[in-house]
């Protein structure tokens, strides 16, 4: 990690060693009986796993409709989309946006939060506001002109 110096290794590149970080981007529908009580021991239980495995993330619930965004390394974040969709909570995943290049954190801070359906437009452009990273503001641009047009187009009116 540091060398003779005491220097983490990579500075002198100019660059933090950074590991590619991976995101995945998807709504779906809640099963019957999905309330905000269950969705709360959903997001109690993720703020866990996530913070041992590096993942952070926003989750929304409204009108029925899940909205996520997961980032972290590679290896966790394929086992978290494996057992997201086998988990019967929730159906008809549908994936909006994946990608394998390296970027930064869009969500450092939030092992996962949970966010209003009434506020994800604004935390999607919160955040393409301070988004240097070319990848991640082509990702935040197609989800915000998906709100609009695709399945999510319920999330965020009541
Ligand atoms: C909408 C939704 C979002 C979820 N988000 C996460 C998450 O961010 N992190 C997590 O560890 N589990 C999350 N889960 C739970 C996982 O699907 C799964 O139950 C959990 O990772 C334990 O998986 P395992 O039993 O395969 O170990 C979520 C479940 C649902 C329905």
């Amino acid at each position: 990690m540091f060398d003779e110096y005491g220097i983490p290794r990579g500075a002198e590149l100019g660059e933090p060693a950074l590991p590619a970080l991976h995101h995945f981007v998807y709504c779906s529908r809640a099963s019957d009986g999905i309330d905000d009580a269950e969705v709360g021991r959903i997001v109690e239980s993720a703020q866990r796993h996530n913070l041992a495995s590096g993942i952070t993330g926003v989750l929304v619930f409204g009108s029925g409709v899940f909205f996520q965004w997961i980032e972290g390394p590679a290896a966790p974040l394929q086992k978290l989309i494996a057992s997201l969709y086998g988990d019967s909570r929730h159906y008809d995943i549908v994936s909006l946006d994946q990608s394998e290049e390296e970027r930064e954190r869009l969500y450092p801070n939030w092992d996962m939060e949970r966010v209003g359906a009434e506020d994800i437009r604004l935390v999607l452009e919160d955040a393409l506001e301070s988004a240097e990273n070319k990848n991640n503001v082509a990702a935040l641009k197609r989800i915000l002109k998906q709100l609009d047009s695709g399945p999510l187009n319920s999330l965020g009116r009541s």
